[in-house]
């Protein structure tokens, strides 16, 4: 079982030319789906076929009720707290070339906090994998991977969107794997000179990097369409023989990257849970070609393939 613990939001997505810029006025084509890091991995991993929980707090609305919808036609067993705000929302541009800028506003997702995550213990020690991301409060994304790590699950953390200080120590020293995009990594490696170009850099710099980002786990940079990075403390290497290397991204016809991420650590889980006899490298490539085919469909949460699908596409199967 997989354990998700995140956001959920309403996404409002305009497809446009060009990104909107300051004092600029633009046409865009409108469109609105569910989304929310939180859901668009833990429906992810539910489509994967593998048993999939997702903890997360929601309004009394319209926004409520479809997140309760998608979550059952997927097989998603959703645990909602019931919160007095207003089901979270997203902002989305989305323009020519499929890259995108999000504004969230959190609403519900800022009400998940650690007394409904502590009640909710059974589910997360349970898992044989808990994910989360950093769309929800911090202390709650701690509760939850501490008694997930605790407990002999593995702790999976997507530092998304990106942390604006370091993240606490109880928190990374929960996490048995992370998986940060280059910005993330920057935030989360002390002194890293901003502006350096990180999917550029040497291996060994690169690996470097990734030990003091998480000393005693496993950091799998995302770098989009150059696929990932994988770095693992000498000790712990999941099944691999070597302690880095690089893995190819699949070629999509992209149309839309909003939610590839997410498509990447939903898939990754789900073959980490359902696989474990696998080396860490097939589960990352499973990954990539789960994330690669989500680019080609429109949507966040509605964009997470069937395996059938990437497998006819690709000719990977998530067996
Ligand atoms: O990662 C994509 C997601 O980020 C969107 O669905 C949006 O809701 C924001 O949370
Ligand atoms: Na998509």
């Amino acid at each position: 079982m997989v354990c998700i613990v995140g956001s959920f939001n309403v996404d409002h997505v305009w497809r446009c030319e060009t990104l909107p810029m300051a004092g600029q006025t633009l046409h865009g084509e409108y469109s609105t789906g569910p989304g929310g890091k939180g859901f668009n991995q833990a429906i992810a991993s539910a489509r994967c076929g593998v048993s999939s929980h997702f903890i997360c707090a929601l309004g009394d609305d319209a926004g409520a009720a479809w997140a309760r919808e998608l979550a059952a036609q997927s097989h998603l067993q959703l645990i909602a707290k019931q919160s007095v705000h207003p089901t979270g929302t997203a902002g989305i541009w989305v323009d020519a070339r499929a890259h995108n800028a999000i504004l969230i506003s959190a609403g519900a997702n800022a009400d998940l906090d650690p007394t409904f995550v502590l009640q909710h213990a059974a589910e997360l020690q349970g898992a044989r994998v808990v994910l989360a991301q950093l769309e929800t409060p911090l202390p709650s994304v701690t509760q939850a991977l501490r008694l997930a790590h605790g407990a002999g699950a593995l702790t999976v953390l997507n530092p998304a969107p990106a942390p604006l200080s370091h993240l606490p120590s109880a928190l990374l020293e929960a996490c048995t794997v992370i998986t940060p995009n280059e910005t993330e990594l920057a935030r989360l490696v002390p002194d890293l000179d901003p502006t350096a170009d990180i999917k550029a850099l040497p291996d060994a710099e690169l690996h470097a990097l990734c030990r003091r980002a998480l000393p005693q786990g496993t950091v799998v940079v995302t770098l989009g369409d150059h696929g990932c990075f994988v770095s693992h403390a000498q000790a712990q290497l999941h099944g691999d023989r070597a302690t880095h290397y690089r893995a190819a991204a699949y070629p999509a016809q992209a149309i839309d990257t909003t939610g590839a991420g997410d498509a990447f650590n939903g898939a990754l889980c789900a073959s980490l849970a359902q696989r474990s006899e696998l080396p860490f490298a097939e589960h990352v490539q499973w990954a990539c070609a789960y994330a690669a085919f989500s680019t080609e469909q429109p949507g966040a949460a509605l964009s997470m393939p069937d395996p059938a699908a990437v497998a006819q596409r690709y000719g990977i199967a998530f067996t």
